[in-house]
């Protein structure tokens, strides 16, 4: 049985149907890295439910870490500033990072991420995104290798995806019906 929510949550994608696509693109990164080890960086907070099905079905010895960052828009990339809130914990030089993101919307976060990783010298650096939602996009030049799903211009909660730090938990990614409208009645 499901628990009251606060809000109409319509289901865009089941469990299984979300375990099915992270089982493929576990499958086609065990393939591209074969012989190799991969350095998973998990992108908190949102990403933390994708990283660790993804993590399962990649077949290669693997180290598991995980980073929080925040954007500051355009800000952001002016500054050249990274805005770490959480760092790895070890060097990565010459390792191959697969970036495991939750959902690529307006494009800073990733940007801004990635060209911090690129100043560490990896050997390779992956982008595998759950979700994208293209039409949001501000920033262009992001090249991303995985994606799980593209969705619309709606907003997404579950599967680690939050509203106001709520619906984390739900198994499901759903769409959040009026989400503007109840900003601020959650607690
Ligand atoms: P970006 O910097 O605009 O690409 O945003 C990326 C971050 O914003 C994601 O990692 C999410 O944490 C959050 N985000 C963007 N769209 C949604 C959504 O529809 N639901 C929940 N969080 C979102
Ligand atoms: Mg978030």
């Amino acid at each position: 049985m499901e628990y009251q929510k606060k809000h109409k949550i319509s289901v865009y994608l089941t469990e299984e149907q979300i375990r099915q696509r992270t089982a493929e693109i576990g499958k086609s990164i065990t393939d591209k890295f074969q012989g190799e080890s991969v350095y998973l960086i998990c992108v908190l907070k949102g990403a933390v439910f994708f990283a660790a099905e993804l993590a399962k079905q990649i077949e290669l010895p693997m180290t598991l870490d995980f980073m929080s960052v925040s954007s500051y828009g355009s800000a952001t990339k002016s500054s050249g500033k990274p805005c770490i809130r959480k760092d790895l914990d070890c060097p990565v030089e010459g390792e191959n990072l697969i970036v495991v993101e939750d959902i690529l919307d307006s494009g800073h976060t990733l940007s801004c991420l990635l060209a911090l990783l690129r100043e560490r010298n990896p050997k390779t650096l992956t982008v595998c995104t759950l979700l994208d939602k293209p039409d949001r996009r501000e920033v262009t030049d992001i090249t991303v290798d995985y994606t799980g799903f593209v969705v619309p211009d709606k907003f997404i909660v579950g599967y680690g995806l939050d509203f106001d730090q709520r619906y984390r938990n739900l198994p499901y990614i759903g769409f959040l019906e009026d989400a503007d409208e109840n900003k601020g009645e959650l607690h």
